[in-house]
């Protein structure tokens, strides 16, 4: 009787622990199951909220936006429905995305937002990897300075820069984009929420990097093409934020930059190859001055 007793136990316990090892751990504090109850009703408790929230643009999902299926519920559309909570008030009945993990805030925001152009790239992107929530930078119920989203050019940098320190010391060298002076900001060259290119940099025109939205005449197509400016990217000779050499080269002479590609061993049969140009003691770019591409010269010339 009692040896039976342990036998049950132990399988008892075995399965507890086989179980425990199968159950995926768990994604966010589960909701107690609960009918949807409309915003009005929300309202009737969290007076100041539902006003506020009745002047920023995720209103519309109570309304005039039917096609996302939260008309009258837009607060369910993100705390989850909560007619539960509504009759008990206990915090413990309803779901706060300030709660939860990076990635599960992310997939409530996502359930709307997932198919806008500017999300195409969140897979790739370091601050999905690197659990920056879309409420990191975005503030649903804004009050007082704070805003759901910054648009200014100034509140931008200061966004980005409260977490990118060494960027912003990028931008103090002497040769830099004027982001410091206020013509230009972050989101000018990066996207926040990730992009096809690396480092998350903007692009147009599908692939085209978001440099050339505003350098226009690098953009080609050239009939003689310069190999890095076309496969590299504007980022193998230029640094973006900032550099202590003029036009933001990555090197102090040009010679020096078009060295570390081509050596300068003189000509032999002149065979188009990477190794070989005639010696020159100009700056290389005195005579190839179409250096990010040629329509007429093959040598970059003219
Ligand atoms: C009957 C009044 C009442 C209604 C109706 C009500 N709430 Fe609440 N809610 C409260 C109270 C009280 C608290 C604070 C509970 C606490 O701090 O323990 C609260 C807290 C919350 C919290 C914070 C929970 C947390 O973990 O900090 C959220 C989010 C919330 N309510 C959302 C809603 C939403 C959405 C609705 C409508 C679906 C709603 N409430 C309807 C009274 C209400
Ligand atoms: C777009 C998503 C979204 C919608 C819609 C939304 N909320 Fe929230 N709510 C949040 C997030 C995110 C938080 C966590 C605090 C934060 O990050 O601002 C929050 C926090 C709260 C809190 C906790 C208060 C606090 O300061 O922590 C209450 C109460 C609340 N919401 C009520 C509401 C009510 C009422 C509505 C509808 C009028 C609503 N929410 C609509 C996303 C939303
Ligand atoms: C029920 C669907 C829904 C959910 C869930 C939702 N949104 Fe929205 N959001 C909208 C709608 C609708 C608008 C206004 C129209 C538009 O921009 O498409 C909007 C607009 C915005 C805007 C842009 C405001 C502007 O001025 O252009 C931001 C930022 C935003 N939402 C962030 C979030 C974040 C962060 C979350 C998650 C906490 C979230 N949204 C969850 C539907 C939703
Ligand atoms: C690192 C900060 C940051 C994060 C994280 C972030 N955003 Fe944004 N978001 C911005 C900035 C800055 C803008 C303004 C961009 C502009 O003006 O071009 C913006 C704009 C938006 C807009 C307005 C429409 C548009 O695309 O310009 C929506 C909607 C939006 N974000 C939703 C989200 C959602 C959903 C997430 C999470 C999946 C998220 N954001 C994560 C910074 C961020
Ligand atoms: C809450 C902190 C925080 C804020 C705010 C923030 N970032 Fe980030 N960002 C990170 C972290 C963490 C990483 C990943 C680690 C890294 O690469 O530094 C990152 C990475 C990046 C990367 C590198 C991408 C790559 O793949 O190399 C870029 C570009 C970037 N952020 C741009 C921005 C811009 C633009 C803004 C303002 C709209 C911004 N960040 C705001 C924390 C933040
Ligand atoms: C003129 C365009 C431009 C502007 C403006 C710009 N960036 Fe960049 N950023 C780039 C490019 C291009 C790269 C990729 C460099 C490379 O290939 O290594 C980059 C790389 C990064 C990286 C990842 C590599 C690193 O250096 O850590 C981060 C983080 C970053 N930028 C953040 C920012 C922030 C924050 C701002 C605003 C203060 C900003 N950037 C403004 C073009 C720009
Ligand atoms: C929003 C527009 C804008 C974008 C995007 C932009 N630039 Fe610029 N860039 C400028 C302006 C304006 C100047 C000249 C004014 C100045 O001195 O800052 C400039 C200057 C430069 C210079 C130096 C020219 C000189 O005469 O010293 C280089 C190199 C450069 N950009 C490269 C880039 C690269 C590489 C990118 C992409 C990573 C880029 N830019 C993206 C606007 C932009
Ligand atoms: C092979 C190296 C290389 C690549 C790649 C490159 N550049 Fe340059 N760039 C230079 C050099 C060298 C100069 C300086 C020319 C001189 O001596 O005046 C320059 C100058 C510039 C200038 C200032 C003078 C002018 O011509 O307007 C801008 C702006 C510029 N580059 C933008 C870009 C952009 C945008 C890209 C990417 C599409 C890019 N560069 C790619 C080498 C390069
Ligand atoms: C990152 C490597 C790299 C850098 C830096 C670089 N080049 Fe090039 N360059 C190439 C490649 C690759 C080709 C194509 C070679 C080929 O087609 O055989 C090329 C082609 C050329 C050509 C055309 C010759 C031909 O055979 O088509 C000239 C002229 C030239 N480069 C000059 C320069 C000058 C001047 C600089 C410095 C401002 C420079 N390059 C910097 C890699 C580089
Ligand atoms: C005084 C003007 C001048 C200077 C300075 C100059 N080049 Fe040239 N380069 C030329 C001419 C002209 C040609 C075409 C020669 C030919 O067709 O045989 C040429 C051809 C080339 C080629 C193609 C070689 C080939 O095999 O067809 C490369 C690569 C090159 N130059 C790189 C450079 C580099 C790198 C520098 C700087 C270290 C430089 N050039 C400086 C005038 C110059």
């Amino acid at each position: 009787m009692r040896s039976i007793n342990r036998a049950v136990l132990v399988f008892a316990l075995l399965g507890v622990a086989a179980r425990a090892q199968v159950t995926p751990p768990p994604a966010a504090p589960a909701v107690p199951a609960s009918p949807y109850v409309g915003s009005e009703v929300c309202g009737t408790c969290h007076e100041d909220i539902a006003k506020a929230f009745g002047k920023t643009p995720h209103h519309i999902a109570d309304g005039t936006d039917k096609k996302r299926g939260f008309d009258g519920r837009a607060c369910e559309s993100c705390h989850g429905p909560g007619a539960k909570h509504a009759a008990s008030a206990d915090a413990a009945d309803i779901r706060n995305p300030g709660k939860l993990g990076a990635a599960a805030i992310d997939r409530i925001c996502l359930t709307c937002h997932v198919n806008q152009p500017t999300q195409i790239g969140r897979l790739q992107s370091s601050h999905a990897k690197d659990q920056v929530a879309c409420t990191t930078c975005h503030t649903i119920h804004a009050t007082g300075s704070e805003v759901l989203v910054v648009r200014k050019t100034d509140a931008i940098n200061k966004q980005c820069e409260g977490c990118h320190l060494t960027v912003a010391a990028q931008f103090q060298q002497p040769f830099h984009h004027k982001l410091p002076e206020g013509a230009m900001n972050c989101v000018d060259c990066h996207n926040p929420h990730g992009s096809m290119r690396q480092a998350m940099t903007q692009s147009f025109g599908a692939n085209e990097p978001g440099c050339l939205n505003c350098h226009g005449d690098k953009r080609g197509p050239f009939t003689f093409e310069h190999g890095p400016v076309r496969f590299g990217g504007c980022s193998t000779c230029h640094v973006a934020h900032g550099s202590a050499n003029p036009r933001m080269l990555d090197r102090p002479q040009v010679q020096q930059l078009c060295l570390e590609c081509h050596s300068n061993l003189p000509a032999v049969n002149s065979t188009r190859t990477i190794g070989v140009v005639p010696p020159a003691f100009h700056n290389c770019t005195v005579c190839h001055q179409k250096i990010h591409g040629s329509y007429v010269d093959r040598n970059l010339l003219k």
